[in-house]
């Protein structure tokens, strides 16, 4: 037996279960942890919300994250607080249940452990937020009767004390061994290992056996689609994979590296991507969700591998038998399918620093502003010389099988200034993909829209304000 170790509201838990039990089930299977709710089991609406605080981070980090979308195997070692969590210590409510109660932020009350936990973990990172980073943070929690202006109000009422309580009951996460080893039951094992080389290892002795790094992609298919695995192969354990390195020419995120933690180095370099990564599921979904598996499960409407795209992006790709950078444009070959081997592993996804006459922007269009996925995604990045442009890189996900570039918009730009190439770079957009029809928009809408982002773009970096309407 290999049980999972992990903190729940301060107490060491080791707990014999299969490594592919949603951490959900789990708790509801408790009866003293049943304030913790499933609403849509697909990451969707945050009832489901908990704290989780990872081994490795240097500081304890507590994030809110979906427990219905996460596995027990992935919670080794780490440090876990419910809504029941908050009032351990004391009988009162925590700060943030006292002014939900106070402000009459709650009614049938279904939503309300989900939000209280996001609003904590808010004031934990930031104890003074404004009210988009109040937004921001609900983003990913639906509340049906409410409304949220009373629960916005709650959050600023409660921002002052509600960090202090936390961290009483804070307890570090606990995963202090430096050897790979495996967690779950003989019907569920997953790996953990902790170097680059037991991972390339592992997969080429396994090579069915899925990487598991976030699971925002995978554990769908165990919360929605009741699928059973015998065995996966975690990655972020892996102290090389959760590294976050700049050097002189570009910025490089470890394989394990989740959308959260790249935020901040993307805010400093590509802006116009950290406003796009704000709107990539929710703060839930991001603090799990990892740039590899975003570009790893190769969907044609990922949001990150146009933007990777447009900024020039690499893959290190990993096994027993080699090392090798693979430029992302060269990476997918055709629907979910991509140039990695079976026995592959990205362990780092590296992007060229912006010099100083490049312009990048990137856009997603979706049927609702929060919590959506594209229905078109357009990036851009422009080098100029003088009002010419010299370089060109324009990438769309939503309009292909995979993302892809669309060179002949580029062929379009180049030699020309913004304004004089874009109408034409429009009509190359519009002529290059043959886009398909969904229930997120039909092929004439989307081709439109792509065409429509290049003047979007010319507009945005010629100055004129484009007010970014929140339907
Ligand atoms: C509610 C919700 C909202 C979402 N919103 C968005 C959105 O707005 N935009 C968007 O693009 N996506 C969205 N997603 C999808 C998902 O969150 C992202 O694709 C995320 O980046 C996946 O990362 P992960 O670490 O969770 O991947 P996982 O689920 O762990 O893995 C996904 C795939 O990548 C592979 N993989 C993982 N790591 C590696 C590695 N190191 N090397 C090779 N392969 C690897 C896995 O084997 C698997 O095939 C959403 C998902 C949910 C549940
Ligand atoms: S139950 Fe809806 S997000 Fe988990
Ligand atoms: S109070 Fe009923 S769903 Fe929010």
């Amino acid at each position: 037996m290999n049980p999972v170790k992990f903190h729940i509201n301060g107490e060491l838990v080791e707990a014999s279960v299969r490594a592919d039990m949603t951490v959900l089930e789990w708790l509801r299977l408790n009866p003293k942890l049943r304030g913790t709710k499933e609403g849509c089991a697909e990451g969707d609406c945050g009832a489901c919300s908990i704290l989780l605080a990872r081994p490795g981070e240097g500081k304890l980090n507590y994030r809110a994250a979906n427990s219905c979308i996460m596995l027990m195997g992935q919670i080794e070692g780490c440090s876990l607080v419910t809504v029941e969590g908050l009032t351990a210590e004391k009988s009162e409510p925590h700060p943030v249940q006292a002014e939900m109660a106070k402000n009459g932020s709650s009614q049938c009350g279904f939503c309300t452990p989900g939000i209280v936990m996001s609003l904590v973990g808010l004031l934990d990172n930031n104890p003074s937020p404004d009210d988009e980073q109040i937004h921001d943070a609900l983003a990913g929690n639906l509340c049906r009767c409410t409304g949220y202006r009373p629960i916005v109000e709650a959050a600023k009422n409660a921002a002052a004390d509600s960090i202090a309580r936390l961290q009483k009951l804070a307890v570090a996460p606990i995963d202090n061994e430096a050897t790979s080893k495996a967690v779950g039951n003989e019907a569920s094992l997953f790996f953990r290992p902790k170097t680059i080389d037991d991972l390339c290892t592992m997969k080429s002795e396994h090579p069915d056996a899925d990487l598991l790094a976030g699971g925002t992609d995978l554990a769908l298919d165990v919360a929605q689609a009741r699928e059973r695995w015998s065995m996966a192969i975690l990655t972020c354990a892996i102290p090389d994979m959760c590294k976050i390195r700049e050097t002189d020419n570009f910025m490089e995120f470890g394989g394990a590296v989740t959308w959260e933690q790249a935020l901040p180095y993307l805010e400093r370099y590509w802006p116009s991507f950290a406003i796009l990564v704000r709107r990539f599921g929710s703060t839930q979904v991001r603090s799990m969700g990892t740039i590899a598996g975003n570009i790893g499960n190769a969907s044609p409407i990922g949001d990150g591998p146009p933007a990777l795209m447009a900024l020039g992006a690499s893959v290190v790709l990993a096994s027993v038998r080699r090392e090798r950078e693979v430029a992302l444009d060269e990476f997918f070959t055709g629907y979910r399918t991509t140039v990695m081997d079976a026995d592959e592993v990205i362990t780092q996804i590296r992007i060229p620093l912006p010099l100083p006459d490049q312009h990048f922007r990137t856009y997603k269009i979706s049927k609702r502003f929060d919590q959506d996925i594209s229905t078109v995604c357009g990036a851009f990045m422009v080098t100029m010389e003088g009002s010419t442009v010299s370089k060109a890189r324009i990438a769309y996900g939503g309009m292909a099988a995979t993302s892809q570039r669309c060179p002949d918009a580029e062929k379009a730009l180049i030699g020309n200034s913004l304004p004089q190439g874009m109408a034409a770079a429009a009509e190359a957009v519009s002529e290059y993909f043959s886009p398909m029809s969904d229930g997120r928009g039909s092929a004439q809408y989307r081709s439109k829209v792509a065409a429509n982002l290049c003047e979007r773009f010319a507009r945005d970096i010629a100055g004129e304000t484009i007010e970014v309407m929140a339907l």
